[in-house]
């Protein structure tokens, strides 16, 4: 199958106000390299366009001091079917973070649940609307008891992937789901076992190589149609172009120091 018409989606995302690189909790984050936030915010409102031009309705939730990594908006929940299935993080770093997604969803009518485990949203948990079933990464941060949890709230299979090579510590920078029934991914960045799940599960997936990966060609956010890719990843995005996709490119750079790119900025509003 190749690209059909894009959709509408609903996006939160979060602007990088108080974007740096404060601590290291990725191999991507290095805290002695400067980072520009006044570029980062440029580059972000780049991808908002991006976002908006292709007729796709954009949310922000007001970022907070202190919080430097709230720019990574997808980590704070994974919502499916009217219900959000809330994050809890990792690091103390990013903590707080979870409180300020639930606000959002809850003032505005979202049945929330809360975890009791670990997990980082949409950055391990990725939704394949065709058969309507959720893959979600495990090895780095979310921790496996979540997939259940989630598969509980959401009342959708979930299929657990471990993530095995540290550079790629979120399912989201290593898996993307393009349309209804395709993904795409770097199957090295999963354990042998995983990889033969995801052949089995997907046979006609686009398969990324490496540098495809480190340029975190595989950290897009797809409507269908178009696929909103970082600008240093061209190999990747010709790839999708040669399955019928239309690549948008946005220059994330200075969100790449912190260990994300486009998706990581996004979360999608499923309801
Ligand atoms: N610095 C952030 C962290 O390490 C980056 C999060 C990237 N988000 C994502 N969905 N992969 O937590």
């Amino acid at each position: 199958m190749t690209a059909e018409t894009a959709r509408e989606r609903q996006y939160l995302l979060a602007t990088p106000t108080h974007f740096t690189v404060a601590y290291a909790i990725n191999p991507w984050m290095d805290a002695t390299e400067p980072v520009d936030t006044a570029r980062a915010i440029e580059q972000w409102q780049g991808l908002v366009t991006a976002l908006t031009d292709r007729g796709h309705r954009v949310h922000v939730l007001d970022p907070e001091p202190g919080l430097p990594d709230m720019v990574y908006a997808a980590n704070g929940a994974f919502s499916v079917g009217g219900v959000v299935f809330g994050a809890k993080f990792r690091y103390p770093q990013r903590a707080a973070e979870a409180a300020a997604h639930e606000k959002w969803y809850r003032e505005r009518g979202w049945r929330f649940v809360a975890p009791a485990e670990v997990n980082e949203g949409e950055g391990d948990f990725a939704y394949v609307p065709g058969p309507g079933l959720a893959l979600a990464g495990y090895g780095f941060r979310t921790e496996p008891r979540a997939h259940a949890e989630a598969a509980e709230a959401l009342k959708r299979p979930v299929i657990s992937l471990k993530l095995v090579d540290e550079r790629f510590y979120h399912l989201d920078t290593a898996l993307t789901v393009l349309d209804d029934d395709t993904i795409a991914y770097y199957p090295q960045a999963f354990s042998a076992a995983s990889q033969e799940i995801l052949r089995r599960l997907f046979p006609t997936a686009v398969i990324a190589d490496e540098a495809d990966a480190l340029a975190f060609g595989l950290n897009l956010v797809s409507d269908d149609k178009h696929v909103f890719i970082n600008a240093e990843a061209t190999g990747m995005a010709d790839k999708l172009a040669a399955r019928g996709y239309e690549p948008v490119v946005v220059d994330l750079s200075e969100l790449k120091k912190g260990g994300g790119s486009v998706k990581c900025c996004i979360a999608e509003l499923r309801d």
